[in-house]
């Protein structure tokens, strides 16, 4: 249940077999390798050196590890590049081609590449696709890291031309879809359509959202091909992909996920927190600066969950202070132990830590290990022997299975349209969905994230929060689900070619809502606005729709005009602002209550998450604080008396 990447090609032969035997000891079970080990696998074109990593693998064998083995694709050699220069991605910003020297230079639009990409991978798993101490595979390392998926490339041109005819058939369709009669933008045939980029002004939204669509599907079929070589060759060994927070990929996720036996995910709690509230002012970020943000974690925890509706992996977990983000703080004592129990709390099977030890050189030597270089151990590894005293306390903890009865809907076509289409520079669709996600785990409610895809029933609320693009077989989704269904600002707006919805805004859901959107305004992040639910009064922010609603609707918030800002009929409800954390605590507790889901009280810090009969409670806070746990629980860890940066397991 725990595991390690470790970089054998970064450390002498005479220290394998210590490390090895030290991971064992530690209780590390997995070891995920060579993911940027190309250059020491095909030193040159076609001349392979394994027998370094024969011996590696069988050191860490030897020991008792398994091994999960991956495509070293994330970085291809100095001379592949040279051999085919076009392999390098173009900067959509620029015009420019993006340079060797660092990771991930590569162009998924590039038939050489992807050649070549296909070929180290099968001579791997060729190789090493049935060795016992190999249990599963990641392909490639972080796919679309680093804005990857999209290039301006000249083979990224002419696939997208062949891409769009493939889609509309006829140029006329295209042109009608996209609404190029505007600013004279008609093309007479498919080879005269450009990329949307490195124009004078804004280009036209369909074409980008197209574009969009497009690079999503490249990198999609470039990932379905690896998996289909690895299942090929490697039977009975899972594969897997270790994730980046899925509005990164600007992929569509669940795309990519299909083909894997689960999704992994790499957690940087710390990073991803000083860039999630990079705007906001220290009163909210500086509680959070060692620990993480309390919901941060899990809302990419749930969301990965998601992407296959199977239990996942932490391939990496941050170990201590990192390199990348603005500011790399230290974490407080205690936090590794708490985030890995918070993975495990939502689902995670495997928490792998990143790294073994820290690199003394090239680009991450800033970034901690289990390890020092001197070889000693680093601040997480009594945090890990505590953990693994604590983990042989739950001993079915990985038969038990998260189940939320709240799901989100959600999908990174809207996100596409949402970034596409700001209308207001303080307008974030990611912003939007975290609020909602957080404001719920803020009242004890466990979140499941699904696509428009999936079935509904089962769950009792369903909410999409922001959610442009519906097509017709959500609103039958939606119908037959039963449930509570809570629409955000922008929902329904869009037709699936990026046109305003004919009836208006939120368009196909009026059959579940009679609202109509007449207009939409957007206002300054220093300018919020009363909004009242009775005589209570919250903010609205950023986003604003002008509502028109029938007599038959119930209206559960008013803007400081007056005017209905939330409606609701039956069990449906249009939320039509972007609003403050507790207009959305005070609403989704009445709904809730309504859909027969319960909430609970819990101090500012503390969350409470659910796996199967096994509850966790962790305190984000120095302080202890005490947590009401009524009925009779069996306490496994902990109690309800939670120490700073603590954590508490019953089972119920
Ligand atoms: C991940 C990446 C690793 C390493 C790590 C540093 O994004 O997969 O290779 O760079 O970040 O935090």
């Amino acid at each position: 249940m725990l595991g390690i990447c470790y970089y054998p090609e970064h450390w002498p032969e005479t220290m394998w077999a210590q490390d090895a035997a030290e991971m064992y000891k530690l209780g590390i079970r997995y070891v995920r390798i060579a993911e940027f080990a190309w250059s020491r696998m095909e030193p040159n074109p076609g001349e392979y050196q394994f027998a370094w990593l024969d011996r590696a693998i069988n050191t860490l064998a030897d020991a008792g590890l398994k091994v999960v083995m991956c495509t070293p694709t994330a970085t291809p050699p100095k001379w592949l590049i040279d051999l085919y220069p076009s392999i390098l991605p173009v900067d959509v910003k620029t015009g420019h081609s993006r340079g060797f020297g660092s990771r991930r230079h590569y162009d998924f639009s590039s038939t050489d590449y992807f050649r070549e990409a296909m070929r180290i991978s099968t001579v791997l798993v060729e190789r090493y696709g049935q060795h016992p101490a190999i249990v599963g595979w990641q392909t490639d390392n972080e796919i679309a890291c680093h804005d990857t998926t999209h290039s301006g490339s000249t083979a990224a041109l002419q696939a997208f031309r062949k891409w769009c005819q493939q889609q509309y058939l006829d140029i006329e369709a295209l042109n009608s879809a996209w609404g190029n009669v505007f600013w004279s933008m008609e093309y007479r045939h498919f080879d005269e359509i450009e990329l949307p980029i490195l124009a004078v002004t804004e280009t036209n939204p369909a074409h980008q959202l197209a574009f969009r669509r497009f690079s999503s599907d490249q990198v999609v079929r470039f990932h379905d091909e690896m998996v289909k070589i690895l299942r090929s060759h490697a039977p009975g060994r899972f594969v897997t992909h270790n994730f980046i927070p899925m509005v990164d990929t600007q992929a569509d996720n669940y795309a990519l996920a299909e083909p894997l036996d689960f999704a992994s995910f790499d957690n940087y709690p710390l990073g991803r927190s000083d860039l999630f509230f990079a705007k906001r002012g220290a009163a909210i970020f500086k509680p959070y600066m060692r620990t993480g943000h309390p919901d941060v974690s899990s809302y990419y925890f749930d969301q990965t969950r998601g992407l296959t509706g199977k239990h996942f992996w932490i391939m990496e977990q941050q170990p201590g202070p990192v390199n990348w983000a603005r500011h790399n703080p230290r974490p407080e004592v205690g936090m590794v132990r708490l985030w890995s129990w918070v993975s495990f709390a939502h689902g995670a099977d495997v928490v792998s830590y990143f790294r073994w030890r820290q690199a003394p050189f090239a680009q991450e030597q800033m970034h901690a290990g289990l390890k020092r270089v001197d070889n000693s151990k680093a601040a997480a590894w009594p945090e890990i022997e505590q953990l693994v005293t604590e983990l042989a306390l739950c001993p079915d903890l990985l038969q038990q299975q998260v189940k939320a009865q709240v799901a989100i809907v959600s999908t990174t076509e809207n996100q596409w349209v949402c970034e596409i289409e700001r209308q207001g520079e303080s307008f974030n669709q990611q912003e939007v969905e975290f609020a909602w996600y957080s404001a719920l785990r803020q009242l004890g409610v466990d979140v499941d994230f699904v696509s428009p895809e999936h079935d509904l029933t089962g769950y009792k609320m369903v909410l999409a929060p922001c959610m442009p693009v519906v097509r017709p077989a959500f609103v039958e989704r939606c119908q037959a689900s039963g449930a509570v269904l809570v629409f955000g600002p922008r929902t329904g707006s869009k037709t699936t070619e990026f046109q305003l919805a004919p009836n208006l805004a939120p368009g196909l859901l009026q059959s579940l809502i009679p609202v109509k959107v007449l207009s939409v305004e957007t206002i300054r992040p220093d300018c919020a606005e009363p909004l009242f639910i009775g005589d209570a009064q919250f903010q609205s922010q950023c986003w604003r729709e002008e509502l028109e609603v029938t007599s038959d609707c119930t209206i559960l918030a008013r803007y400081h005009d007056g005017l209905p800002a939330a409606a609701q009929h039956q069990h449906s409800v249009y939320i039509a602002t972007v609003s403050c954390d507790d207009f959305l605590k005070v609403l989704f507790t009445d709904l809730l209550k309504q859909a027969h889901v319960n909430t609970l009280q819990l101090p500012k810090d503390v969350r409470l998450a659910r796996r199967g009969a096994l509850h966790f409670l962790f305190n984000y806070s120095a302080e202890p604080t005490q947590v009401s746990v009524h009925t009779p629980v069996q306490w496994l860890l902990g109690s309800a008396t939670l120490q700073g940066y603590g954590v508490a397991i019953y089972r119920q």
